[in-house]
């Protein structure tokens, strides 16, 4: 599983996210797995400023020594709404409690939104994947500036939402309620869409026994992710009523590499745009009447192999040395 990329064709993506601490996570995966090919990490204001995590993006690829990912930062602010940061989370910096290196690398230029679109129409199509781990909003103005990119895109991977669970509100998860409208246009596009949403990720908590195993692996990477991993127990001891914190983002990723790694559920998913108590709130139909199953182009992530996801993360952080 660990081979060089030389002999596999991995899966193209473009992670679209906000690091923060899970975030990072999703990077590193995505890094350290030949069967994902990381074509570029796009930023997106949400845990932190568009500043911070987008300078965070890029420390965590310096960490890696992959900096030849490309990085382009894309809208600082939801489309409608004020921007709502989660630094009860993620702090002030976005990625607190470790040392980041400075990125050698600069920023590259060109918006992200013009640069998915750009990526997306100059490859072959139904060969590039879309994984956004925060607010929807470069990817619902790149489904309006370039309504081909619907059915060019192999598929959507997003965290986001939860059908039974929220976690900004009694009914709504962070990154969809910060930009509701934005994940309205995005789950009502015709693209093959999965949401791996809170039901799911709330199963990949990392515990003492986990976090021993990433710092067996002993390399200051391991290091560097352990460190990331104490200061989210403690926002989620603090915060969220958590005892070990739930490692959202990677779980899409992991997906990609393994996709028995996650059981999925098809049933349509709309966004809250206008309730008061619900804004924000993604409302799965598991009534399975119309449209059917078959014909549904969304689906939900229900069950996690939690073993074979540690797996993953802990031979990715291995496999970077
Ligand atoms: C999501 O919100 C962010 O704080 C995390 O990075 C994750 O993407 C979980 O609700
Ligand atoms: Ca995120």
């Amino acid at each position: 599983r660990l081979d060089s990329k030389e002999n596999t064709m991995g899966k193209k993506i473009i992670l679209d996210c906000d690091p923060g601490h899970d975030d990072a996570v999703a990077i590193l995966l995505a890094l350290g797995n030949p069967a994902i090919d990381l074509l570029g990490v796009t930023t997106v204001g949400g845990n932190q400023s568009l500043d911070k995590v987008t300078y965070n993006a890029r420390a965590v690829l310096e960490k890696a020594h992959a900096t030849d990912v490309p990085v382009h930062m894309g809208c600082g602010r939801p489309l409608i709404r004020e921007p709502e940061a989660a630094a009860t989370i993620h702090g002030q910096s976005g990625l607190d409690g470790v040392e980041l290196p400075v990125p050698s690398r600069p920023l590259d230029e060109g918006h992200a939104v013009n640069w998915i679109i750009d990526t997306i129409m100059s490859n072959p199509p139904q060969t590039i994947t879309l994984v956004p781990t925060g607010p929807l909003t470069n990817i619902a103005l790149a489904a309006r500036l370039e309504p081909r990119i619907v059915d060019r895109v192999k598929e959507v991977v997003l965290m986001g939402g939860g059908y039974h669970v929220g976690n900004w509100s009694a009914v709504a998860e962070f990154n969809v309620k910060v930009d509701p409208e934005a994940a309205h246009i995005v789950f009502n596009e015709s693209w093959p869409l999965t949401m791996v949403g809170l039901d799911l990720t709330h199963q990949a908590l990392c515990t003492p026994a986990v976090q021993r195993r990433m710092e067996d692996v002993g390399t200051d990477l391991a290091t560097f992710v352990s460190g990331l991993m104490d200061f989210f127990r403690a926002s989620y001891r603090e915060n969220q009523d958590f005892v070990d914190p739930p490692v959202h983002d990677p779980c899409t990723v992991a997906y990609l590499i393994d996709p028995t790694v996650i059981t999925t559920r098809r049933c349509p998913v709309d966004v809250e745009i206008h309730g008061d108590l619900t804004l924000g709130m993604t409302v799965a139909d598991f009534r399975g009447a119309e449209p059917s199953p078959e014909e549904c182009h969304t689906q939900v992530a229900v069950h996690l192999d939690v073993e074979k996801f540690w797996d993953l993360v802990i031979d990715a952080i291995k496999a970077l040395g």
